[in-house]
């Protein structure tokens, strides 16, 4: 199934909810929820108290992309009645293993991102354990950048390594998407499919739908 889960980093801050109304009314099936700390990567956004702020105003599960040096230290205050899938960045963590278990002991899913520049090998020995792999499209640290188009054929290597031994893990894929290039990133393989600015200029509501249409247009062919 493709999942559609916009970025609230490009939401209007001051009209947070409101934001999360529009894309829940437009059918989004997650909320992407960016967490930068200032040192893994170069930008501050928002953290848990943020996120939490929203528990009980919308139905639609939270997915926390932790852009932070130690996670490990912060992972519990992202755990809500609400959170479907926390990831870590592997660049970011020392003992990866150790990190996913911790996730998962959480009883919530494990996901592990890769910055554009990582190679796949990195997920040699983990990928049994993690329920998705996040492929960044850009580097992280900004919403609006330029999709990088080297990552394609990274999910498309993803895609197979995963087919060859035998997963159905989701292939997230986040930067520079829009209704323009979706349909390569659904062609490589990704099924989670991150927006922020493509979906929150002027109607959000409206911007969902138009993926979702893309996305069910893919999935009858
Ligand atoms: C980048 C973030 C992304 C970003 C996506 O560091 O992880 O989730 O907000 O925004 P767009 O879709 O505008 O590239
Ligand atoms: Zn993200």
């Amino acid at each position: 199934m493709i999942q559609l889960a916009p970025s609230i980093l490009s939401a209007d801050f001051s009209r947070l909810a409101e934001g999360v109304g529009m894309i829940e009314r437009g059918g989004a099936h997650l909320i992407h929820v960016d967490v930068m700390d200032g040192h893994f990567v170069p930008n501050i956004s928002f953290g848990s108290t943020v996120m939490k702020s929203l528990n009980g105003k919308t139905k639609m599960p939270y997915d926390v992309h932790l852009m932070i040096e130690d996670p490990d230290k912060y992972l519990e205050d992202f755990v809500t009645d609400q959170t479907e899938y926390i990831t870590v960045h592997q660049e970011a963590c020392i003992h990866l293993n150790r990190t996913v278990q911790h996730i998962r002991s959480l009883g919530v899913k494990a996901g592990v991102a890769l910055n554009p520049a990582t190679p796949l090998c990195v997920l040699d020995y983990i990928l049994e354990d993690v329920d998705m792999v996040l492929i960044m499209s850009v580097n992280p640290g900004f919403g609006g950048q330029k999709f990088i188009p080297y990552t394609l054929e990274k999910i498309r290597k993803l895609r197979s390594m995963l087919n060859e031994a035998g997963l159905s893990t989701d292939i997230q894929v986040d930067g520079g998407i829009s209704a323009a290039n979706v349909r390569d990133v659904l062609d490589a393989g990704a099924n989670v499919i991150v927006a922020g600015s493509a979906v929150f200029k002027n109607d959000a509501a409206a911007n969902t739908r138009e993926f979702l249409e893309i996305f069910s247009q893919y999935q009858e062919r």
